[in-house]
């Protein structure tokens, strides 16, 4: 069984949790984009984890976890993270595999990824500064650095004295920035071979043989579908694709051994970063939820932006994805409030809007359409029973499956494993 489970509005919405819960019953959890501007939250047993480019399922001693080829990987933040496991007392040896086909992330990518925004001023996208637009451009320019390169000394070497005299042009001519010196970078990542070498693997054979075996796989995806290169809020995107297709193209694992698509989404919608953002609440209304939410970026610590739920996101997300299911997280951060809204809709100068609209020029410019729903007030975070649920979060519940048009499966109502209600 081979289930995708991925973010259906901005990010954040709380994969690393849901990934955690259903890896219990996994072989193998596979991340397939994006890179270390992931932060996946998993609390289990009382401690908090942050996981930024290992798969959320590594909690599961029982479970295998693959950084797939479709992944740009920062080593200095992977060493991080398998320090900090190692020292939580997870051991990751032969659990944890690496593509050899995935690209990876330089310091000169982190430093023209910031270099590009300070320089951006109101054109800037708010990017995370860990280098993923940049190291997607090497990519698609078919200069990029692989895994496999850091097996090969001579060749490592070659690829880095190349790619930093073009990037010491760009930062020199372009942004006047001091230049880079190669040698520091040929020595790090030398260094990253070597500790590295025990998990680099040929990821695509052994997801292929583990389909073959009929192994229960997850494809754990990073950011949202808003924040997809193609379909996403162009330009206030990232650079990778975040939606179903690139849970294939970024793992290998073949389009029609795909089983199920499951998105994850808040019962309420936050962003980091800029772009535009159609139910996002003023100041005042936006900081109770964001305090209450506790909504702050996990990798990089900034205010998350809040608002209400908007249909037509989610809509158009469950269709681009072809969502199976919703999992709604979140749900107890509604608990006080005495009336919530939903957006059903867009208005466009006076006018329903039949569809997501692909130019941002339009989603500034859009008038959501609200509901407004009495809230329960009433605590849901010791809830395990869908009958338990008070009446008012039931329909507020149903209410959003009907406008998104799939049925929900999970609702989640805090952060620990244990915070789940499986809807029959
Ligand atoms: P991800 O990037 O999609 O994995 O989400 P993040 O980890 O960045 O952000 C989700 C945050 O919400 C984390 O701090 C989680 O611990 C927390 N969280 C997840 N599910 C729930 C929930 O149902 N209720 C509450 N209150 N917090 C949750
Ligand atoms: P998870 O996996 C929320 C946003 C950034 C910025 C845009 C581009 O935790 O849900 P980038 O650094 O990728 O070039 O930034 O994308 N962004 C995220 N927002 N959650 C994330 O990841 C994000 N990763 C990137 O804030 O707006
Ligand atoms: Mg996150």
């Amino acid at each position: 069984m081979v289930t995708v489970i991925l973010g259906c509005q901005w990010g954040d919405e709380g994969k690393g949790k849901i990934v955690d819960v259903l890896a219990q019953h996994a072989d193998v959890v596979v991340r397939f984009q994006g890179g270390a501007n992931a932060g996946h939250t998993v609390v289990a047993d009382g401690t908090q984890y942050v996981l930024h480019l290992i798969p959320s399922g590594i909690l599961n001693p029982k479970t295998a976890c693959v950084i797939g080829h479709g992944v740009v990987l920062d080593p200095a933040s992977l060493l991080e993270e398998i320090q900090l496991l190692a020292k939580l007392g997870t051991d990751l040896k032969g659990r944890l595999l690496i593509s050899n086909r995935a690209h990876l992330v330089m310091p000169y990518h982190k430093t023209l990824d910031q270099a590009k925004e300070l320089a951006g001023g109101d054109k800037k996208i708010g990017t995370t500064g860990r280098g993923i637009g940049p190291a997607y451009t090497d990519k698609a320019s078919r200069v990029g650095i692989r895994v496999l390169d850091l097996l090969e000394p001579e060749r490592l070497k070659d690829k880095i004295t190349k790619n930093i005299s073009s990037v010491n042009q760009i930062l020199e001519h372009i942004y006047h920035a001091p230049r880079i010196e190669a040698q520091g970078v040929i020595a790090e990542y030398l260094a990253y071979g070597k500790t590295l070498a025990p998990y680099i693997a040929d990821a695509e054979s052994y997801l292929v043989q583990a389909v073959r075996d009929k192994k229960n796989i997850i494809l754990e995806g990073a950011q949202g579908s808003l924040l997809d290169i193609d379909i996403g809020t162009y330009p206030y995107v990232t650079s990778s694709n975040t939606t179903a297709g690139g849970s294939s193209t970024g793992s290998g694992i073949a389009p029609r051994k795909i089983d199920k698509v499951i998105g994850v989404v808040k019962a309420y919608t936050t962003r980091v970063g800029e772009g535009p953002f159609p139910t996002e609440l003023p100041e005042a209304e936006g900081n109770a939820l964001r305090e209450q939410g506790k909504e702050f970026g996990a990798t990089t610590g900034r205010p998350r932006r809040c608002g209400w739920f908007d249909a037509a996101v989610v809509r158009f997300a469950a269709e681009v994805n072809g969502a199976d299911e919703l999992v709604i997280t979140k749900l107890d951060v509604l608990d006080n409030l005495p009336k919530i809204k939903i957006c059903t809709g867009y208005a466009y100068r006076g006018k329903p809007l039949p569809h997501f609209p692909a130019d941002m020029e339009v989603l500034s410019e859009v008038q959501p359409i609200y509901e407004e729903f009495p809230g329960w007030q009433a605590k849901t975070s010791s809830v395990t029973e869908w009958s338990n649920l008070p009446q008012a979060a039931q329909n507020y519940l149903h209410r959003l499956e009907e406008l998104v048009g799939v049925r929900i499966g999970m609702v989640s109502v805090g952060p620990d494993r244990a915070q789940i209600i499986t809807k029959k």
